[in-house]
C-alpha cells in the first residue's frame, strides 16, 4: 500500500499559539503505536500564516519530524512587492513550507477566488518548489455536477503543461460535504471514488485526496479505496483527541 497523506487544514483556527502548540504536543506524545519509524502515512500541518514559523520549528524539533511536514493554506499569485496583505511563494519557501492548499472552496466562495486565480497560484507554488494541493469539487450534487467539474478542471489548469499538472496533488472536496456547511454530510467512499475516476479522465496519474467531514469513524472507509491516496481534514484536525484517533485508524489500515 502506498503511504497515505493526512492533510490537516486548520483553517482560521486555533485562536492562539498556545493552543496550536497544544495540538502538536498532543499528537507528538501520542505517536507511540503509530509506527512512525516505518509510517504508513504522512501528515501535512497547514496552520494559519501567523503560526507557520512556530509550527515548522515544533515539527523540526520533535518526533513529528519523522512523519510531518509544513503546509500553507494559501499563496499569493504575486511575486512580491506591492501586494498588500499577501504572502509570497519565496516567503513561504523560506519558512520551510513544502505544500500549499490552493482553490479551497471557502476561498473560492467567500473571497471570490476565480479558477483563473487558482491557476496562477498553482504556477507560483510550482515555481517556488512548493507542491500545490488543488481543491476541486461541486457546490451541489445535482444532474449537472459533472459538467461543473469539467468546467472547473479546464479553467483551473488552463495553460499548465502536463508536467506541471502532474506535480499537483488533487483533492476532491464536494462543498456540500464540508462539515461546517449547512446540512453537510460526508460523501460515501463509493461516490467519492466515482467522482475521482471522472476527474482523472481529464488529468493524469495524480495523487488524489478526499475532503469533506472526514473523522475517525469514516477515515478508514475512504482510505481503504485504492483511488484515494489521502484525506484533507478540517474541523477534526484542530480537535486534538479526534485527530489522534484519525491517525490511529490510519495506522491500522
Ligand atoms: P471538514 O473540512 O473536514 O471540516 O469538512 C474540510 C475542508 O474544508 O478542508
Amino acid at each position: 500500500m502506498t503511504k497515505k497523506m493526512i492533510v490537516a487544514n486548520w483553517k482560521m483556527l486555533p485562536n492562539s499559539l498556545a493552543e496550536a502548540e497544544g495540538i502538536l504536543e498532543f499528537v507528538d506524545q501520542n505517536l507511540e503505536g503509530l509506527m512512525v519509524e516505518n509510517p504508513l502515512f504522512s501528515i501535512v500541518f497547514c496552520p494559519p500564516f501567523i503560526f507557520l514559523e512556530d509550527v515548522g520549528r515544533i515539527i523540526k524539533n520533535s518526533n513529528l519530524s519523522k512523519i510531518a511536514s509544513l503546509g500553507a493554506q494559501d499563496i499569493s499569485s504575486g511575486e512580491g512587492g506591492a501586494w498588500t496583505g499577501e504572502v509570497s511563494g519565496p516567503m513561504l519557501r523560506r519558512l520551510g513550507v513544502e505544500y500549499v492548499i490552493v482553490g479551497h472552496s471557502e476561498r473560492r466562495l467567500k473571497l471570490g477566488e476565480s479558477n483563473a486565480l487558482v491557476d496562477q497560484k498553482i504556477k507560483v507554488a510550482l515555481d517556488n518548489q512548493i507542491e500545490p494541493i488543488v481543491c476541486l469539487g461541486e457546490t451541489t450534487r445535482n444532474d449537472g455536477y459533472k459538467d461543473f467539474l469539467i468546467d472547473q478542471i479546464t479553467r483551473t489548469f488552463e495553460g499548465l503543461t502536463a508536467d506541471e499538472i502532474g506535480k499537483c496533488i488533487l483533492c476532491y472536496e464536494p462543498v456540500w460535504a464540508i462539515s461546517t456547511n449547512l446540512n453537510a454530510h460526508p460523501d460515501t467512499p463509493e461516490s467519492a471514488v466515482e467522482s475521482i475516476r471522472f476527474i482523472k479522465q481529464f488529468l493524469f496519474e495524480n495523487l488524489f485526496l478526499y475532503g469533506g467531514s472526514v473523522n475517525s469513524t469514516n477515515v478508514a472507509s475512504f482510505l481503504s479505496q485504492e483511488e484515494i491516496n489521502g484525506v484533507l481534514v478540517g474541523a477534526a484536525s484542530v480537535n486534538k483527541g479526534e485527530f489522534v484517533k484519525i491517525l490511529q485508524r490510519v495506522a491500522q489500515l
